[in-house]
């Protein structure tokens, strides 16, 4: 009797101590150790199947895309002279592919993305283009997995526009180890995003960043900008600059990266990283 008595208090403690364990915290299948959510493509694409409201902010520049591609084109008339292949993890709708790069020596495009209603759009975007294209629907981060495990296909340029800061800070840094391993020698990648500024934590920078969308991009219906707001709340976590070099070295790119633009605020900034010609 006195052994059930003793099991069944220790049974109450152990279920005392789990109901405390999950009401103390999130649980490490739920968040990863920077309070981070979990890498969800379907989640960070979800938005994007409004493309029409993304489309209104890229046509009033909001985030900087003209400035940006025109560093990006620069880059590849000086340092990718010759014909050129160019992998886009994130390419949404492609829009500035063509016009950026129609007249550089680019000869094979190939665009990744999870969202097949983006896809649809790059591929009338690019239709006729003086490139070959290959557009993939895939989650970047698996895309440049499986293909560096059973494709030796490498890429003289990579580039990410405003689609790595939905990653969680362990993933940014397999985005950066995987890219490096599919870019040829002598390759570049290109790298556009929101970033935090030196020092701004992330509730500080949504606090900037959603202030100014309020006061700034009008042009938005009220249901849009609300959308909008919610999609950054929830999941953007950009990098500073310290922090996102600091990850793209421990994906091995370990020479400092360049800064191609950077706008008015810091918000915007196109980064270039390298791979020596020789191993
Ligand atoms: C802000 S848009 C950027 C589109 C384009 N690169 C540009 O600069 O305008 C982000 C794109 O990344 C895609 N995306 C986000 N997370 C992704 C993931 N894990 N795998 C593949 N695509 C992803 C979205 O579907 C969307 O098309």
């Amino acid at each position: 009797m006195n052994e059930w008595l003793a099991f069944g208090i220790v049974a109450v403690i152990c279920g005392l101590l789990a109901v405390l364990v999950r009401w103390a915290g999130p649980t490490e299948e739920s968040m990863d150790e920077t309070d981070e959510p979990r890498h969800d493509p379907a989640a960070a694409t979800r938005w994007f199947d409004h493309w029409h409201v993304y489309r209104s902010i890229v046509d009033h520049d909001w985030m900087c895309h003209r400035g940006i591609f025109d560093a990006a084109r620069q880059w590849v008339l000086l340092r990718h002279p010759g014909p050129f292949t160019l992998l886009d993890t994130g390419c949404g709708d492609a829009g500035f592919i063509r016009p950026t790069f129609a007249a550089t020596g680019l000869w094979s495009y190939t665009g990744v993305d999870a969202s097949a209603a983006a896809l649809a759009k790059a591929r009338t975007e690019l239709a006729g283009a003086p490139f070959e294209v290959r557009l993939v629907e895939a989650d970047l981060l698996a895309f440049l997995a499986t293909e560096a495990a059973g494709d030796a296909t490498t890429f003289d340029v990579i580039l990410a526009s405003y689609a790595v800061h939905h990653l969680p800070a362990r993933e940014k840094q397999a985005f950066f180890a995987r890219a490096r391993a599919r870019l040829a020698p002598g390759g570049s990648l290109l790298f556009a995003d929101v970033f935090r500024r030196d020092g701004e934590s992330r509730p500080a920078y949504l606090e900037a960043y959603v202030g100014m969308m309020r006061s700034q991009w009008h042009a938005l219906s009220a249901e849009g900008l609300a959308g909008t707001c919610d999609h950054v709340i929830e999941r953007d976590y950009p990098e500073t600059a310290e922090s996102l070099a600091a990850l793209a070295a421990g994906g091995g790119f370990t020479t400092a990266p360049g800064e191609l633009f950077r706008d008015a605020t810091g918000f915007h900034r196109l980064l270039v990283f390298t791979k020596p010609p020789t191993p």
